[in-house]
Parts: C-alpha cells; structure tokens; sequence
C-alpha cells in the first residue's frame, strides 16, 4: 500500500481525480468501480467540473458501484442510484446503460448478486476501484467477519454503519437494514485500487490498518495483500499516524 497524503480534503480530491482523468483518456475503454458516500463526493465534483472544462469524454467508460441498499428504488433520494445519478452521471457524457449498480429491488437477490459478479468479469473486470472506509474498517459494505473470498452478496449492515449512514435519511429507523455488495474477493480481483479517506474521524480507523495484522476482523486490512494499492489520505485522517 502506498500511502500519498494530501493537505486537505480539497486536494485530496484533486489528486484523486486527476489519477482518473489520467485513466479515463488514456484508455480506449475502461471500467471504474465507484462508491458513494461522502467521501468520494469532492472527486465527482472535479470530474464534473474537469468535463465542463476540459471535455474529457466518459463514452468509452463502464462503471460498477460498490453496493445498493436492498428495497430502495432507483428514484429515492437515499439509493445509490440517485446519488450516482446526481453526483456524477447526470453532468457528464457518460452512457447511462454502461453504468452498473446492484438492484437491490431485485425479487430473487441471490440471483442478483450471481448476476452482478458475471456481469463485472464478462466486461473484463474492474481497472481502478476507488473505495472509502467505514469507522469499522468497512470497505463495500463489508462489515468485520466478511470471509476475504467472499463474493457480491447480501449483508446485514450493522448498527454502527446504519447510524453513520443516517444522516442521508430522515430518521435513523428508516436506513435499510439489508445492502447488496460486492465481495471483498470481487474488490480483490480490481487491478488497481484508491482508497481515499478523509477527516479526522477516520483517523483511528487509518492508523489501525498502518498497525493490525491483516484480519478479517479489519476489512481493509486486506488491501494489504494486493499488489497495486494507493491510500490518498489528508492530515486530519494522517494525525494519529507515527
Ligand atoms: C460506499 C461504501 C462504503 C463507504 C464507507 C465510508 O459505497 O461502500 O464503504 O465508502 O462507509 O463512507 P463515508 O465516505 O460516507 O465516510
């Protein structure tokens, strides 16, 4: 893992998204593995900002988010669909049917998560996977026990991961309580990957996977075993790093 520290959010942003330019026009085609949340928000505003800009062109480029929430439709504010929608794939030429989420809608969710993963490896797999932190050491919707080989699945979130994420709800009651996700395996198989982190309450989850042993305890302590692997952090998440 190599560690790139940034002075602030804001620049971590900046050099988050000037690696994804540097992919996104360089490749003839390329796949992104997205996430949500607020990290990434800042990254998709420089994309965003660098299309208008720029013109850098998104045509070529196939997308596939990390997770879904199971029972939120495409149009509800709280889905990933919708943020995804807003945050980034409303504003560049990217097409709409080469941007893949889970379908946490889905009547048979076994058989969507089996759909989801073949859908990544028939497209050939995922070039750049860019991927926050949970307070945990979640990474997708992994909570800490998720086996490493474990594949696009459906999880139970847990309570800690409900209540963070509930400041994109009305009430705390309303946060699903079921996500799809893909794997840890299916994150491991990503040729590259960018995990950003940010503020200063990550900072203990950040100097636990400088310190801990690679375990299933510590989701993203498995970032540890893959060859190709860039941490862009700012200071607050650096503070309690020796
Ligand atoms: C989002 C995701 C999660 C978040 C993590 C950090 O698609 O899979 O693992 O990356 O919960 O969330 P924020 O960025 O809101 O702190």
């Amino acid at each position: 893992m190599q560690l790139v520290k940034a002075k602030d959010y804001q620049e971590l942003c900046r050099m988050a998204a000037e690696r994804i330019i540097g992919k996104v026009k360089r490749a003839r085609n390329i796949k992104l593995g997205l996430a949500t949340g607020g990290t990434p928000t800042g990254v998709y505003r420089e994309l965003i900002e660098d299309h208008r800009k720029n013109g850098t062109s998104y045509r070529h480029v196939t997308t596939f988010n990390l997770d879904e929430y199971v029972g939120l439709s495409p149009e509800h504010p709280s889905s990933y669909h919708y943020y995804m929608n807003k945050n980034l794939f409303e504003h560049i030429d990217i097409p709409k049917e080469k941007t893949y989420l889970p379908n946490g809608m889905s009547a048979d969710l076994e058989a969507e998560c089996r759909r989801y993963e073949t859908l990544i490896e028939a497209e050939g797999g995922i070039d750049i996977q860019i991927l926050g932190i949970g307070l945990n050491g979640h990474i997708g919707f992994n909570e800490p026990g998720t086996p490493f080989d474990s594949l696009t699945h459906v999880v139970q979130l847990a309570e800690t991961t409900r209540e963070a994420n509930s400041r994109y709800f009305g009430s705390p009651d309303e946060v699903p309580t079921h996500a799809v996700t893909m794997g840890i395996g299916t994150i491991m198989k990503s040729r590259e990957i960018l995990l950003l982190v940010n503020g200063r309450n990550k900072a203990d989850i950040l100097r636990r996977l400088f310190e801990e042993k690679v375990t299933e305890q510590l989701p993203a302590s498995v970032l540890k075993t893959h060859p190709h692997v860039t941490i862009i952090a700012d200071e607050e998440a650096c503070s309690r790093l020796y």
